[in-house]
């Protein structure tokens, strides 16, 4: 069966509420789509608002992190029933900024994606390789080392529902997308890892987005890659630019 693709925005630090209520009713006749998945990953405090401008269009709402306790005495973080309260049915997991800048480690990120599955939450999960690791030739095994730790305890059932985003460190937010082949090479690689973590059909089913710089010019070549199955894109979702990339047709 052919997987649908799916495109998510990831805001990052940006927007305030009033501005993501703004952006959100900018790009909502954008990205009309029956193609892909739309989800817009918000900071926590814009996920209600964005949530209501969003009513009655296709885009998803999505978090960008979520903390792996249910409650406590745990400050500034985001508990899982937060978010499924507001209706969050997506959330990015580890991204390479929450592991370089909050340290969290590739043991978080299996405990977050363990929970976000427990409340029915589809995790977003990152991984990606620094610049020197490519040139070390280390690429694949850095990054088949973070999928199998973030997949521990996680069911066959539940790898299915997933979304993997590849994130080649040395090309977010710098303009340098990777080539076509550097980023096909690298997530197909992913799914022959998920078919050895579990079976063909796993890997099959489980979707793989590439991010990195990717804008309306390079969307159209790497999603028609076998196993890109969409995108998680950064700077360009902020802008009218995310509708040329969800149509990228
Ligand atoms: O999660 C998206 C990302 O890190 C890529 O950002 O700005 O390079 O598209 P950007």
């Amino acid at each position: 069966m052919a997987r649908k693709k799916i495109i998510a925005g990831n805001w990052k630090m940006n927007m305030t509420p009033s501005q993501a209520v703004a952006l959100v009713n900018e790009l909502k006749p954008l990205v009309e789509t029956e193609e892909a998945d739309v989800v817009f990953c918000v900071p926590a405090i814009d996920i209600i608002p964005a949530m209501e401008a969003a009513k009655g269009s296709n885009i998803v709402i999505g978090a960008e992190n979520m903390y792996y306790e249910e409650k406590g005495a745990y400050t500034g973080e985001i508990a899982p029933d937060m978010l499924t309260d507001a209706g969050v049915k997506y959330v990015i997991i580890g991204h390479s900024e929450r592991r370089e800048y909050f340290k969290e480690t590739d043991e978080d990120v299996n405990k977050k994606v363990l929970k976000a599955f427990e409340h029915d939450i589809t995790p977003i999960i990152c991984c990606g390789e620094t610049l020197a690791q490519r040139e070390q030739g280390v690429t694949m095994d850095f990054v088949r080392m973070q999928i199998k730790i973030a997949f521990q305890n996680v069911t066959a059932d539940q790898a299915k529902t997933a979304v993997i985003a590849y994130e080649p460190i040395w090309a977010i937010g710098t303009g340098k997308t990777a080539t076509t082949e550097q980023a096909q090479e690298v997530c197909a690689g992913i799914r022959a890892c998920i078919g050895e973590i579990y079976d063909d059909a796993t890997a099959q089913a489980i979707r793989i987005q590439y991010g990195g710089s990717v804008n309306p010019a390079t969307a159209p070549e790497l999603f028609a890659q076998p196993d890109i199955d969409g995108g998680l894109v950064g700077g360009a979702s902020l802008k009218p630019d995310f509708g040329k990339i969800v149509n990228w047709k």
